[in-house]
């Protein structure tokens, strides 16, 4: 079929839908500004911080790894061995979690971690950084993916 159409304007500030696209789910994330501030300050711990070797769009190969930096859209598949990351707040309880945790995504398959970007941390499994499939906007407030 042809694109996956994504309303926006019922996605409030961090908030975040998931719609399906070829057969995954498609996280469609609307980021604050604080969620934004969150990328940075820990390209040290990223295995690729700039998603040199991951899936994008060109337009979205920056460390937002966004089109528009406050709608992040990224395939919600593990790229460890395919399961399924959750939210994981800075300052959550999970003690899995690094100490300093900037806030992002967590596989509780093998531990993955990911950042807001989905950029993979160091010392985990998951080898390249979620997937952004391609995406491109129709106006302020509709998605077009794929
Ligand atoms: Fe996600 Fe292994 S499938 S860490």
């Amino acid at each position: 079929g042809g694109p996956v159409e994504v309303a926006l304007a019922d996605i409030p500030p961090g908030g975040s839908k998931t719609v399906e696209w070829r057969g995954k789910p498609v996280w469609v994330v609307r980021r604050t500004p604080a969620m934004l501030a969150a990328l940075q300050g820990h390209d040290a711990q990223l295995v690729d911080p700039q998603s040199l070797r991951d899936q994008q769009p060109a337009a979205a190969r920056n460390a937002a790894r966004a089109i528009r930096p406050e709608i992040f859209v990224a395939v919600g598949i593990c790229t460890h061995l395919g399961c399924s990351p959750s939210d994981a707040p800075a300052g959550g309880p999970n003690p899995s979690l690094p100490a300093d945790w900037p806030g992002g995504f967590f596989c509780p398959c093998h531990g993955s971690t990911f950042d807001g970007a989905g950029r993979v941390f160091k010392n985990k499994p998951a080898p390249t950084n979620l997937e952004v499939p391609p995406h491109r906007f129709a106006g302020d407030s509709r998605l077009l993916i794929g």
